[in-house]
């Protein structure tokens, strides 16, 4: 493709809505090149990636195990292009990477990179993806990513990408490893009530979970926050299109009893313009009162960090699922790089043969 030909599409992939431009990333094969945004799985594959993350997991005690699944994509390596703080997707990144046999190098802080010479992010991420196979990024951008998943693709380049968080707009791992939490899929024919709580507005991880969640019918969505920091309208317009149950409060005392799972996220004041009044998020935070009159079986979640609005008591609370949520952090991840480089059937057929538990055979 010429260089003309290239502007024209970006110009054409730009006026696109997230919708039309998510087929741009995948590869012939139809296999994810890219994942950015959380609508381009369906309910199935979100199902199938919690399913082999919870194989990955039950199996993770044997040694054996351990030591096969290195060999999966041993010699293919890795970037993590971190340049916002991170320490839990970073690192479950990185182990489910290493886990899977893969090298790992990482750039987090761009005084070191090129940058300072005066090289675009493009270029930097476009040098990072000739030397890797997998790109794992997450910055202040919305769109930075989307950028070089086209960049990708224009250019021929085999490279996967990973969001691992982009700006205010989607966390789309993250939303995996709730779902995998939540436990949606082991009762698909329940009904569920779960509730996201707090500053609503500038949460990409609400805004990544409510796609996901909205891909299954059986899940009403309730978003509790002060009115100026309730979730935004994009969203309230994909859930009425796609049909989804949900309710606009401002009042946690309505709904808490009736959750089955309550989502509950810090004050995301990286992204304020203005300081937030005094105790404006008070009564959007979890208290002693609270655990009292909730279900026993609802999931109490949140993705970390925590500032005060989980006090540490919960963490002994048999409902609180945000420390067992950061393994599965892990484990989800690496089903969804064995996803990405087509390795799922592969790793089911080895599984069932025998091969992955067994201790790998010598060489003579
Ligand atoms: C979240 C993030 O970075 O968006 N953290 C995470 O990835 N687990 C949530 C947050 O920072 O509040």
């Amino acid at each position: 493709m010429d260089y003309q030909q290239a502007v024209k599409d970006y110009i054409n992939f730009k006026n696109l809505s997230p919708k039309d431009k998510m087929w741009t990333f995948f590869d012939e094969d139809m296999l994810l090149q890219s994942f950015v945004f959380t609508q381009q799985l369906d309910k199935k594959g979100v199902l199938e990636l919690i399913r082999l993350a919870h194989t990955l997991q039950k199996h993770y005690d044997v040694r054996e195990f351990r030591q096969n699944i290195k060999t999966i994509l041993g010699g293919y390596s890795c970037v993590l292009y971190f340049t916002q703080p991170s320490s839990r997707t970073f690192l479950s990144f990185s182990l489910a990477a290493q886990a899977l046999g893969m090298s790992v190098e990482e750039i987090r802080d761009p005084s070191t990179s090129s940058a300072v010479k005066g090289e675009t992010e493009i270029d930097t991420l476009l040098t990072m993806a000739a030397l890797t196979d997998l790109i794992v990024m997450r910055q202040n951008s919305k769109s930075l990513i989307e950028d070089v998943a086209f960049e990708l693709k224009v250019r021929g380049l085999k490279t996967r990408l990973i969001n691992g968080g982009s700006g205010t707009d989607q966390h789309p791992t993250q939303a995996l490893l709730d779902v995998y939490t939540l436990g949606v899929d082991r009762n698909l024919n329940g009904t569920y009530k779960v509730a996201m709580m707090g500053d609503l507005k500038h949460s990409r991880t609400v805004r990544s979970l409510s796609y996901m969640l909205a891909m299954f019918n059986n899940v009403q969505q309730i978003f509790i926050a002060p009115d100026e920091y309730q979730i935004e309208k994009d969203i309230t317009d994909h859930l009425t299109e796609h049909g989804v149950v949900f309710t606009l409060s401002n009042n946690k005392a309505e709904h808490i009893r009736e959750l089955d799972g309550l989502y509950i996220i810090r004050l995301q004041d990286e992204y304020h313009e203005l300081g937030v009044k005094e105790g404006t998020f008070d009564n959007f935070k979890l208290y002693a009162y609270d655990l009292s009159i909730m279900k026993e079986d609802a999931a109490i979640m949140h993705p970390l960090p925590r500032r005060d609005e989980i006090p540490v008591f919960v963490d002994f609370d048999s409902r609180a699922e945000y420390w067992e949520a950061v393994e599965k952090g892990k484990f989800i991840r690496m089903a969804l790089i064995l996803t990405m480089f087509g390795y799922d059937d592969e790793f089911w057929f080895r599984l069932n043969n025998g091969s992955l538990l067994k201790p790998a055979l010598r060489e003579k």
